[in-house]
Order: structure tokens, then sequence, then C-alpha cells
């Protein structure tokens, strides 16, 4: 799915955007007539990213979208109640036997009152508390309780988010139908840098717009586990050079965006790229092609394998420990390169693990179909998405491909990445799941 913000916020009755964004009071938003207001429960973890999540609730208020918040006990340490009330307009909720509240509003109404709940930051303890299904406070028993659709945007120091209790929790949260957005890569409060950085507000928002207007009928992936590689792979020549290639990765993360937002679990092992991780898609990131093909394999079992990443078919055969130094009026360095392994090829293999559905794309500059064709029977893949990267494809915004499939070629016209991807990902949903109807129009 995919959201386009500007065409949203254009699309906000003018009476939502009119709304005063802070001094906010309970009236204003329950003064809309008949229009039916979209709301959202956002739960505000503890960690430095809750500065964020104001930032958040203002563009909520602005798009016209509802937001009641808890604020748990950790998150009052960085963002106050009367700030999150002033923007949201909304009471805030904070405690689970807070009298008054319960008066009002009992914590199961609450956690069912809106159309979507939103944690923001989740950080590892509000993931490890819902991933066991603890609930020793307000917040975590509303994601107990709740019966919507839960979002999260973690946001941890980097080791927190790759520690396997963080990834195990994450896996049995994405398993129960939680879905994500983020973290993002970069340097970090703590002053370290990697995932864990809580997503940007406003692809938060886009996510929350793609779960709040995407209805389960037209989520014909859900239950599927879909692989997607994008991106270039580096290969290392010493600690300061490496061998690289000119992918974006813009392909291969927009296909990852389509297929989650058909419902699709999708799992984006990406090599180096300066892309955002899409809404609903847990990305892996990786440099190197061994390192891709290790993320790759961990994720099987997948329904669908889609090889959208440009690997570097070589890499040096050993690369220095230290940075190679020129010498005074010495021969430059010798090269040697040796041969990185086929992830599309192993993962095509038969087995237990293949994937009912492997697809890999062929990069050509010159005689593409039929090198596509040869492609699609040495690697045993099923389908092969040719395209010509004789142009400016590569790091461009459109792509004129072919889909080789055992039954034929079929070529498309020149069309924008996203909308490559929408359509390849109803071809794949179609695959797996067979005729959809009505969902192309809806995508
Ligand atoms: N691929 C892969 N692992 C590799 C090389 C390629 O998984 N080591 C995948 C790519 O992700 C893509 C497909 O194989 O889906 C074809 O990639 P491409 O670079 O076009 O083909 P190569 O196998 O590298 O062959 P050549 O460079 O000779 O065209």
């Amino acid at each position: 799915m995919v959201v386009n913000l500007s065409e949203h916020l254009a699309n906000v009755s003018p009476l939502a955007m009119q709304r005063p964004e802070t001094c906010g009071r309970r009236a204003s938003l329950e003064t809309q007539g008949p229009v039916k207001t979209k709301s959202v429960l956002l739960i505000v973890g503890g960690g430095i990213a809750a500065y964020k999540s104001l930032e958040l609730v203002r563009l909520l208020v602005r798009a016209g979208i509802g937001v009641r918040a808890i604020l748990t006990e950790a998150g009052a340490q960085f963002v106050t109640p009367l700030s999150l009330s002033a923007l949201s307009g909304q009471p805030v909720y904070q405690a689970l036997f807070d009298l008054t509240d319960e008066a009002e509003m009992g914590h199961i109404q609450l956690s069912r009152s809106a159309d979507l709940v939103v944690v923001a930051p989740a950080t590892a303890d509000l993931m490890a508390k819902a991933a066991h299904g603890l609930a020793p406070d307000l917040a975590t028993t509303a994601l107990l309780a709740t019966d919507k659709t839960v979002l999260m945007a973690p946001a941890m120091n980097v080791r927190m988010w790759q520690h396997p209790a963080t990834q195990r929790n994450l896996a049995t949260l994405t398993a129960d139908g939680v879905r994500f957005v983020g973290p993002d890569e970069g340097a970090m409060a703590c002053g370290e840098f990697g995932p864990g950085r809580m997503a940007e507000p406003e692809a938060i928002l886009a996510a929350i717009l793609a779960e709040l207007e995407a209805p389960a009928a037209h989520r014909p992936l859900a239950g599927t586990r879909v692989l997607v590689t994008a991106g270039p792979t580096h290969e290392p020549i010493d600690p300061v050079r490496y061998i690289a290639n000119r992918s974006s990765g813009k392909q291969g993360y927009a296909l990852a965006a389509a297929l989650a937002g058909l419902g699709a679990e999708v799992t984006l092992v990406s090599g180096p790229t300066a892309l955002p991780a899409p809404a609903g898609v847990r990305r892996l990131s990786v440099e190197t092609a061994r390192q891709m093909l290790d993320a790759a394999r961990a994720t099987l079992p997948v329904d669908a394998a889609v090889m959208v990443a440009a690997v570097a078919d070589w890499r040096p055969a050993a690369a220095a420990p230290r940075k190679v130094k020129k010498g005074e009026g010495a021969a430059p360095p010798p090269l040697t390169l040796e041969e990185n392994p086929d992830i599309l090829a192993t993962l095509a293999r038969s087995g237990p693990d293949r994937p009912r559905l492997v697809v890999g794309f062929a990069a050509e500059t010159n005689d593409v179909i039929s090198h596509a064709v040869g492609k699609r029977a040495r690697k045993g893949c099923d389908w092969i998405v040719a395209n010509d990267v004789s142009g400016d494809v590569m790091g461009g915004d459109a792509n004129a491909v072919s889909l080789v499939t055992a039954d034929g070629v079929e070529t498309w016209p020149s069309l924008p990445k996203d909308e490559v991807a929408r359509r390849l990902a109803l071809r794949i949903a179609e695959a797996l799941v067979g005729p959809l109807s009505g969902t192309a129009e809806s995508l």
C-alpha cells in the first residue's frame, strides 16, 4: 500500500484542518458533524523518542484523526501529561486504578474505543511485556484487552534492539498480528549508531493511515510471510574501501511496502541504502553478500522470496585488516576476487524450506529477455522480472520490466517504481492465494 500523505492531507475535511493545534478541548473533537472520525489510542512509552510522539499527536489531529493517549510511568519522565492532553484535546490516561478514569471509561472500553492502538515509542520493556501477555499497568493491560490492530514504533538502543530476546519478542508479536513501523538506522541519543531510532512522526502517520484505510478484505496476503532482498552489497577491500554497485534499493523497498500493504508479514533484507524502512516491514540491514545470504536463510520458512537486491557477484578474496597504503613508486596492489554465493539460486533449490514462489530480478543492459529466460532456468526460480538498466534505472524512479514465467514473457510499459511494485505485489498475491476480487483498484 502506497500512502500518499500529501494527498491524504489535502483530502482532510476543512473542519479538521481548522482545528486548533494546541489548547484543544474535548468539544473541538466532538463537533465534527456527520463525518466519521477515525481515532487511535496512542500509548507513549518511556524513551527519549517520546518527544517525537508529541509531533505525532499534532500530525494526527491535523489529519482529522482523534487521539486518546495512555502515558506510561516511564513515559511521563520524558513528556508531560499536560502537553499530550493539550495537543490531543483529550484527557490523558496514566494509572490502571485511577477511579475517576474508571468511572468515566473502564480500561477495557478504553482499549477498544479507538480504531487502532499505536505504541510510540515501543520500548524493549513494553515489547517484552506485550509479547508475554504481562499486564502490570494500564498500557500493557490495554494491549492485552484490545480487539483492535496494534501498531508499534520501536525505539531503543541498538544493542537492545539486536538482542536475541528483543528479536524473539518481535517475532512473537509479529506472529500475533502486531504491525511495526521502523525502527530506523542512525545516530542515537546514547551516542551509538545503528537500528533502534524511532521512525519519524511522518512515517508513523503514514503507517497509521495505511492501517486505518485498509480494511481486512483488502489484505489478501494476511497470514503469509514474504522475504524481499534489496539494495546493493558492499564487499570490503580494507576497512575504508569496498566494491559496490549503483543500486538505490528503491524498487525492492517499494515492493516490500506494497506486499506489506496487502497484509503480508514482510522481512526486508537490505544492503546499505539511504532509505527509511517502509511502514509495517521488518528490516534486517546487512553489508555483504554472505551476510545477506545468512539473513535471508534465517527468515525461512517463507511463502514467497523476491530477490531484488543487486548482489555483488565477486568479493575481494581477502579483505585487508588495515588500510592498504600506497608505497612510494610501488605498483598498485593486485585485487584478487572470489565468487559470492548466489542467494537466489540457493533459496530456489528444492528442499523442505523452498518458498512456494521464488522471484528473481535480472538487471541487463542488452539482450534483456534472452538473458532473463536463461537466468530463470539457470537459477531455478519461478519468475524473473527482467529490467533494462542501460538507461538511468539504477537510482531513478521509473522502471520498464518484463515478467518472465513458465507461461511466457509479459512486457509492462515504463512505470514509476511504486507502480511496478504494486502490480508485482498483486501478481504475487494471486500466485499465493488465488484470484483477487476488488483488490486491484483499492490497493
Ligand atoms: N542474485 C543473488 N545472489 C547473487 C547474484 C544475484 O541472489 N550472488 C540475484 C539477484 O538478486 C537477482 C538475480 O539473482 O534477483 C539476478 O541478478 P543479476 O545481477 O542480474 O544476475 P547475475 O546472477 O549476477 O548474473 P550476471 O551478472 O552475469 O548477469
